[in-house]
């Protein structure tokens, strides 16, 4: 149930009445009730009247029976309490949907996220994209939402032509791949020090983009190793990105002769230094000049760019997607920002489809710098959940930790990656909701005593069957604002509510307290799960 907006409601035929247009009552869960509406003092400014005044009408006329009380307070502030009625039928009622209704308007929601590059490993840089990407899919799923995964891997491009000379001179077919980055750094070293390797790995990229079956299947060989080896790790990370979402950029390839076409029919591309560009209004580098989005370069070759406007246009027209998301670090704004202006003018992005960037900060070392191995290399994904395997007892908890760390940040901002801190018992973190809810299992464990009709008449109580019920306003402002930090944030505030409870309540004996530890343990699961977070089965 969603108190906020049910109050919102009531209020605002109130506000309308008194202001004589709609009002947004600014109903905000509070310290000083369980809700409060501060809308009265901002309209007293508007209307030129005292706030107290507007308050006491709003008051007067606001219909809330059966649902709240409201007192007038301060300077003319509107304080809400819900009736124990209402809390306790609505703990009741929540069942696995936890009274989140599926979206009004459900969209088709193309989520593109991980994106990690064949015959490489996937890194540390790749953490946030995969677990927050994963975690917006779950919540979009869950709020009624058809969600499209996409894995846009970076499977196409010059670096091709070494590695398939590589593979070749190593043995081709017998060759078991092994390592993909000390391949991946033996076969850069070849390509630097070696000029006749260097002509072999031009003339292999011709090949493999002209089509040539041995080239290809080699290529095949790099790529399907190259999933594989992903897939392990998307497995042991609990993401459920699979092998059908793995859309690499190689599947654009042969649509970007269609899109060089239909930008310069519109009149949008430039030559300029032999290649063709794009030049979006408004885009300026530091220089002042106006910045290019390269399509074609000049000697013929697209880039990350022109596949970019490919899977955009192909995501729209034939995924029939409304809105697209790419979970991408901030360091690519400019680039989706100049991808996106291109497609709408491009005429990509039709009315009532969006593309946004979903950007992200930073991974930092508890040293605060960006977060590297002690020999200053890439930090390994796989070597980072051997660690969290080393340190923990059960993969959930340290993986878990890990995720939940990630998530439990804002996403725009940097975050250090502090063993110490993300592994805590106590404290906003992954281990401490999991215990948090392995101690409620242990409750259902010890008695099976059937939870009944809830009773709120402790504090506490009142207090746990409020946290429980806000959570359909929280999955909503995680959707709508793509964050899933409110949500973790949430789930913390959640388990601190029903340590609050255990420690005054006695549960056992109780039915109403079984059926608020029966709600609680529901909420605590199914909020952990849309964050991807497994639940060992004990702790
Ligand atoms: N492979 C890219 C990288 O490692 C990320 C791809 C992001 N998605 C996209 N559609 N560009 O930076």
């Amino acid at each position: 149930m969603n108190l906020e907006a049910l109050l919102t409601d009531r209020l605002a035929a109130a506000f309308a009445v008194v202001a004589g247009t709609t009002v947004d009552p600014v109903v905000r869960a509070s310290q000083h009730a369980d809700f409060q509406s501060g809308a009265a003092l901002a309209l007293a400014r508007h209307l030129g009247r005292p706030p107290r005044d507007i308050a006491a009408e709003v008051v007067a006329a606001a219909d809330l029976a059966g649902l709240a009380d409201v007192e007038l307070s301060g300077p003319g502030f509107l304080n809400l309490t819900v009736r124990d009625e209402v809390l306790a039928a609505a703990v009741e009622a929540l069942d696995d949907r936890l009274g989140v209704p599926p979206a009004a308007a459900p969209e088709r929601v193309v989520i593109d996220y991980s994106g990690p590059n064949v015959a490489k490993e996937l890194q540390i840089g790749h953490l946030r994209s995969t677990v927050i990407g994963d975690a917006l899919a779950r919540l979009f799923t869950f709020a009624g939402h058809d969600v499209v995964r996409v894995n846009h891997l970076g499977d196409w491009g010059t670096q091709f032509g070494m590695l398939i000379e590589h593979l070749l001179e190593v043995g081709g077919d017998g060759y078991s791949l092994g390592d993909l980055t000390d391949f991946y750094r033996v076969a850069r070293a070849k390509f630097d020090g070696d000029e006749e390797f260097q002509t072999r790995a031009r003339l292999r990229v011709v090949a493999l983009q002209s089509g040539d079956p041995a080239t290809r299947t080699m290529w095949q060989r790099l790529v399907g190793q190259s999933e594989v080896d992903f897939m392990a790790v998307y497995d042991r990370l609990g993401v459920t990105l699979a092998p059908d979402d793995f859309v690499g950029e190689s599947f654009y390839q042969d649509q970007l002769a269609s899109v060089l076409a239909e930008l310069e029919e519109k009149g949008l591309l430039v030559e300029s230094q032999g290649a063709l560009c794009a030049f979006p209004p408004g885009f300026t580098g530091r220089d002042g000049e106006p910045l290019p989005l390269i399509v074609r370069k000049s000697d013929g070759g697209f880039g990350y760019a022109a596949t970019d406007l490919a899977a955009l246009r192909h995501r729209v027209r034939e995924i029939k997607a409304n809105r697209l998301l790419y979970v991408v670090g901030a360091p690519q704004r400019t680039h989706f920002r100049m991808v996106f202006a291109m497609a709408e003018l491009a005429g990509w992005l039709p009315d009532g489809v969006t593309a946004e960037h979903i950007e992200f900060g930073a991974i930092l070392g508890t040293d605060g710098k960006m977060f590297k191995t002690r020999s200053g290399a890439n930090v390994r994904l796989s070597a980072l959940l051997d660690e969290a395997d080393q340190r923990t007892s059960t993969p959930e908890v340290g993986i878990g930790a890990i995720k939940y760390a990630d998530l439990s940040s804002d996403r725009r901002s940097d975050y250090v990656f502090d063993w110490d801190r993300m592994l805590a018992s106590t404290g906003n973190t992954g281990p401490y909701l999991q215990y948090a809810y392995a101690r409620i299992r242990s409750i259902f464990r010890r008695s099976a005593e059937p939870g009944g009709p809830v009773f709120l008449t402790e504090p506490a109580e009142r207090r746990l069957a409020l946290a429980l019920l806000g959570f359909e306003s929280v999955v909503d402002a995680a959707v709508a604002q793509r964050e899933p930090h409110r949500l973790a944030g949430y789930l913390h505030d959640l388990a601190v509510a029903f340590s609050g409870f255990y420690e005054t309540c006695r549960v056992t004996g109780s039915p109403s307290r079984i059926t608020l530890a029966d709600r609680t343990a529901t909420t605590l699961r199914v909020g952990l799960d849309l964050l991807g977070i497994d639940m060992p089965d004990e702790m």
